[in-house]
């Protein structure tokens, strides 16, 4: 199912873990994608848009950049954030948490209620249903949270 088809969505932070499958699943489902990040050339899209989100400049114009890299712009992921609080990567902080670093992964799964911890590919599926077709219903005019232990 083309859930995509004649639209198109810019995404940033592309060349990343999470982005790089938002955009897959983007051109997966008909899109065309504009792809965003300091370093993206590596990265299949309609149209590459380097540049540093930081510098306001940059992230003022990314949109119309993108509108007229794809001819129209229907979806924005702004996927890299500042969200790194409680994200304990390092060994030192699965160790502060009271993980065994060589175990951590299997037993921080166990604390999520879906019993593992998610895959890129699983952040982008929700990207995909709020942002696609399928959400016609769903989404008008509301918001949604997506947090810890929270039914969405
Ligand atoms: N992976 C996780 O476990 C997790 C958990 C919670 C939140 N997040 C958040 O989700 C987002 C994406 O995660 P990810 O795992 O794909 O991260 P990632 O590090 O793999 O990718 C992030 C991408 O964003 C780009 N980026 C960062 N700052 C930028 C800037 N100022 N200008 C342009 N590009 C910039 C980086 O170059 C990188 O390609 C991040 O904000 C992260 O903090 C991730």
């Amino acid at each position: 199912m083309d859930i995509f088809r004649e639209k198109a969505g810019l995404v940033t932070g592309a060349a990343g873990a999470i982005g790089e499958g938002i955009a897959r699943q983007l051109r997966s489902g008909g899109a065309d994608a504009a792809v965003a990040d300091r370093d993206c050339a590596g990265n299949e899209g309609a149209a590459h848009l380097l540049g540093d989100l930081q510098d306001s400049g940059y992230a003022n114009s990314l949109p119309t950049a993108a509108f007229h890299g794809l001819g129209g712009l229907d979806i924005v992921v702004n996927n890299p954030g500042v969200n790194t609080r409680g994200t304990p990567m390092l060994r030192t902080g699965f160790v502060k948490r009271g993980f065994d670093p060589e175990t951590a992964v299997t037993k921080l799964g166990r604390t999520v209620p879906l019993g593992r911890i998610a895959e890129p590919e699983d952040i982008a599926d929700v990207v995909v249903v709020f942002s696609s077709n399928a959400a016609r219903y769903a989404r008008r005019g509301q918001r949604r949270k997506v947090r810890k232990n929270e039914a969405v």
